[in-house]
């Protein structure tokens, strides 16, 4: 086989054989096929795109490149969610505890990444002593015992994905569909799950910011994962404004320690629902999504969701003192509030922009090397459709440096205020199977 003649193949809209792909994604990760050919051809899929079994196959030969995770000495159907990114974004924390309350197995492998706010493990490293350097063993024990553990990504998962990803972000093929799905489920599939809960976040602050573009995402890796035997659903949610209130890692601890009392944002709180609706609805732990949000909202009701949560902090050294009393989460130095110009309505909160400047307040990585300041960020005071006085506050801000003019004109910019009456946008577009 020549990689040439597979390049010209797919230059021609011609469907490439199962061989054919994994003698491609093989190639590449031991180096014998170079960078500007394997460019060549994601320009060739950007323009010519895969057939249904050529997504498949490209996922299964990229999740055959590297480690794959082995969890079946975990009891249970392991159901894993994954999000497409955005502001604010704090499910995964809530869904991890709400959903393992209620008997459903989450073995997570979470990052750090790059973005407005730390990943899911910088998060919760504002919890004192919680850390996720732990065994294998010790992560299936933990799982077994509290139904749920996190730990750091292992070094060798999808190799093949990791160069491809870096090859496309310099050869302008990121925004690829075929190319997007294989790469984001080759990684679930690695990492064990036996069934998959998207949210495919949509609007100004997502990967995808038309709703049709997110559509055809979510059902791209649905065919994925339903084409190599891991049941797949995926939730288009919004994402043109920040979800909840907090948009930094001990804020979005602290909101989520919120919700899990039932007493978190009410996007927040029914995301987590239907997500984690789903998520018990795969591992057969109900037998409708409606049983299944009946015992979600009963386990936040009766404190076991918080329960949970607790736990599972101090199984991994986390000091959980911190759920009964937030104040011993790392604590910004200023507190200004972002103070409304005008009478009016909330119209506009760009999603992106105000991330942006979380990141400027230092929530989040620049670079990969940028540290994380785990104290600071934003709390929103108001969402699209809420009135608003002049004076009023709009955002509280939580700083650790003095100068936040930049940050406040950030923020100016991000959010409008408009004299008409504006709808909450909706939150839950479409769920597809
Ligand atoms: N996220 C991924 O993991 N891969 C892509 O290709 C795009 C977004
Ligand atoms: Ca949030």
């Amino acid at each position: 086989m020549r990689m040439v003649d597979l390049i010209e193949k797919k230059r021609e809209g011609k469907e490439l054989t199962t061989e054919e792909i994994k003698f491609i994604i093989n190639g590449y990760t031991d180096g014998t096929i170079p960078d500007y050919q394997v460019s060549a051809l994601t320009m060739a899929i950007f323009f010519k795109d895969m057939s249904e079994r050529e997504r498949a196959d490209l996922t299964m030969a990229m999740v055959e490149s590297g480690d794959q995770i082995d969890l079946s000495a975990i009891e249970g159907i392991k159901v894993d969610k994954h999000s497409t990114g955005g502001v604010g974004d704090t499910t995964t924390l809530v869904l991890g505890p709400l959903v393992a309350s209620v008997g459903v197995p989450v073995a997570k492998m979470s990052g750090r990444g790059l973005g407005h706010t730390g990943g899911t493990i910088d998060k919760l490293e504002a919890v004192d002593g919680f850390h996720v350097e732990i065994e294998n063993d010790e992560f299936i024990r933990l799982v077994n015992k509290n139904k749920l553990a996190v730990i750091g990504q292992s070094g060798n998962l999808t190799p093949a994905d990791k160069k491809l990803y870096s090859l496309r972000d310099v050869t302008a093929t990121v925004n690829s569909i075929p190319l997007i799905a294989s790469s984001i489920m080759s990684k679930k599939i690695a990492a064990g799950a036996d069934a998959i809960v998207l949210d495919v976040k949509t609007g100004a602050g997502a990967f995808m910011k038309t709703l049709q573009d997110s559509e055809n995402l979510a059902k791209a890796m649905v065919n994925i994962g339903n084409n190599v035997g891991r049941k797949t659903m995926a939730v288009i949610s919004d994402m043109s404004q920040p979800l909840g209130f907090a948009i930094g890692n001990a804020l979005e601890v602290k909101e989520a320690i919120d919700t899990l009392k039932g007493e978190g944002p009410d996007d927040l709180t029914e995301l987590c629902l239907t997500l984690g609706s789903h998520m018990v609805f795969l591992a057969e732990k109900a037998s409708s999504l409606k049983e299944a949000r009946e015992l979600l909202k009963k386990a936040i009701e009766d404190g076991s969701a918080l329960e949970s949560f607790k736990v599972f902090l101090e199984s991994q050294g986390g000091d959980a003192s911190v759920v009964d009393d937030p104040s011993r989460l790392p604590q910004a130095q200023y507190k200004v509030e972002l103070q409304a110009k005008e009478d009016g309505y909330v119209s506009e909160i760009i999603a992106d922009s105000v991330g942006t400047a979380a990141m400027w307040l230092g929530a989040g990585r620049a670079t990969k090397d940028s540290v994380i300041d785990l104290a600071v960020g934003l709390e929103l005071r108001k969402k699209i459709g809420d009135e608003v006085k002049a004076g009023e506050s709009l955002v509280t801000i939580y700083s650790n440096q003095e100068d936040i003019e930049d940050v406040k004109n950030k923020l100016y910019e991000s959010i409008k205020v408009s004299s008409e009456k504006m709808d909450a946008p909706t939150l839950i577009h479409t769920e597809i199977t």
